[in-house]
């Protein structure tokens, strides 16, 4: 299996894109049919296993495993499951070598955790070697870890500056953010994903309970995938299908070319086989946006509301897949200018190299903040370049959705390398 590409039976996203570079979400469908039709303890052809999950002696469902171990780490491609945990966490580790076990104390619980089984046994008297989330076996249940590590980690306590990513800063505002520096940044970024809430918390608890001694939270962000409605790709909060549009990930030369540093690449050699990771906190003013017609709030996005389809496609059943199309209209009368995806992809000679990145958000929903309710973006995407999401973000400060988000927090990071076997660990070639 390789694993430069998502193979087809792991694929969840694409979309419509003009010069077809894009994967076509129909792939979603074929993928979320194949794994609903896999029998028990079935393989599906990329690696993932289905097993029972038993708890009691009774089967309760399929449980997915995501195998860890490869070139890239896993999170990344994989189709996003249902709920995720971002955890950004500021490293307590005295010196070079604590640091270095607490990397290897991160492997071996993304080891087990995503592997499941059952976990050490204690006497009575002794606290439980597992908080018991999942019930006496831990089932895997398409858990991902995804570790990634900021700007602030090469800073002169262990040493590392001369290797840090070429493209790594630590994020600074654009014109409309506020951000938080208690939701920003921070030395490691765990993301957390899995296909129940009861998984991602049960990592959530197991992670923290055994890295305590060396790091200590910062700041977290929970989200959740949307259901498709009525199909296809999930809507976010505005109530806009989200996803369409996305490299296609079982294409190994357009995730080579858009997401995976490569060697001799001006980055260091440990960096190869990592990606940049943007993590961005975003509020949306629901009450506002709740005021504005349907049809303005197509031309925000620049497209439609109930389909999806390109602003050029007026039917209510108009396809999603159709790819929006900028160059009858350079005025910007059917898709404006200064529309969403118009800006994030304007489909210019001059702007192709910074068009194209990987997304991956998940819809979050907090603790209601009086009077406004907290519902946002855990914007999240991977791309081979930082500057990519830069200069991107730099064209989404004129965008005509600034009035309806604000930015509170979040970081840039970089995706480790993936692990490769049961010997290796999470930044051995950073380390050593
Ligand atoms: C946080 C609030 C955001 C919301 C609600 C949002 C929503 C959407 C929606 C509804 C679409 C159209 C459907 C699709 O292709 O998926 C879209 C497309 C897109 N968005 Fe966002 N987005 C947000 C932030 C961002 C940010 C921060 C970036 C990057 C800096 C970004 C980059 C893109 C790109 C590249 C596309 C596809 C453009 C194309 O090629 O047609 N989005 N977004």
């Amino acid at each position: 299996m390789t694993e430069e590409a998502t193979p087809r039976s792991e694929v969840a996203i694409g979309g419509g894109c003009p010069m077809g570079a894009f994967a076509r979400r129909a792939l979603l469908q074929g993928a979320a049919a194949g794994l609903a039709g896999a029998a028990g303890g079935a393989v599906l052809g990329d690696g993932t296993e289905l097993t029972d999950a038993v708890g009691s002696g009774q089967v309760r469902g399929k449980s997915r495993v995501i195998p860890m171990h490869g070139s890239h780490q896993r999170g990344i491609l994989t189709p996003p499951q249902q709920d995720a945990i971002f955890l950004s966490c500021d490293v307590t580790a005295a010196d070079r070598a604590e640091l270095t076990e607490l990397f290897r104390t991160l492997t071996s619980r993304a080891r087990f955790l995503t592997t499941g089984g059952r976990p050490p046994g204690v006497s009575a008297s002794s606290a439980p070697s597992d908080n018991g989330i999942l019930g006496p076996t831990v089932v895997s249940d398409g858990l991902t870890l995804t570790v990634g590590v900021g700007a602030s980690l090469f800073d002169d306590r262990y040493g590392l500056s001369p290797r840090k990513p070429a493209q790594l800063v630590s994020m600074t505002p654009f014109l409309h953010d506020d951000l938080d520096p208690a939701l920003s940044q921070g030395d490691l970024l765990i993301q957390i994903c899995a296909d129940h809430r009861d998984t991602t918390v049960h990592a959530l608890i197991d992670i923290l309970t055994h890295t305590k001694s060396a790091m200590k939270l910062r700041w977290r962000i929970d989200g959740q995938r949307n259901p498709e409605r009525p199909v296809g790709v999930r809507r976010d909060w505005f109530g806009f299908k989200d996803g369409i549009a996305n490299p296609d990930t079982t294409n190994s030369a357009q995730v080579k070319q858009w997401v995976w540093a490569q060697p001799k690449s001006g980055e260091p050699d440990w960096a190869a086989g990592g990606t940049y990771h943007v993590v961005r906190i975003v509020h949306f003013h629901i009450e506002a946006w709740q005021k504005v017609p349907v049809a303005d709030q197509e031309r925000i996005f620049g497209r439609r509301k109930a389909s999806g389809a390109p602003m050029y496609a007026v039917g209510e059943n108009a396809s999603d897949l159709l790819d929006p199309i900028y160059t009858n209209d350079p005025q910007g009368l059917i898709t404006p200018l200064n529309c969403h995806i118009r800006l994030a992809n304007p489909q210019t000679p001059d702007t192709a190299a910074t068009s194209t990145i990987l997304r991956r958000s998940y819809d979050y929903d907090r603790s209601p903040n009086l009077p406004e309710l907290d519902l946002g973006h855990a914007f999240v995407c991977f791309q081979r370049e930082l500057n990519t999401y830069i200069a991107m973000q730099t064209r989404l400060e004129q965008e005509a959705l600034v009035p309806y988000i604000t930015p509170k927090g979040g970081g840039y990071f970089f995706a480790l390398p993936g692990v490769r076997d049961e010997k290796d660990y999470y930044a051995r070639g950073l380390l050593t």
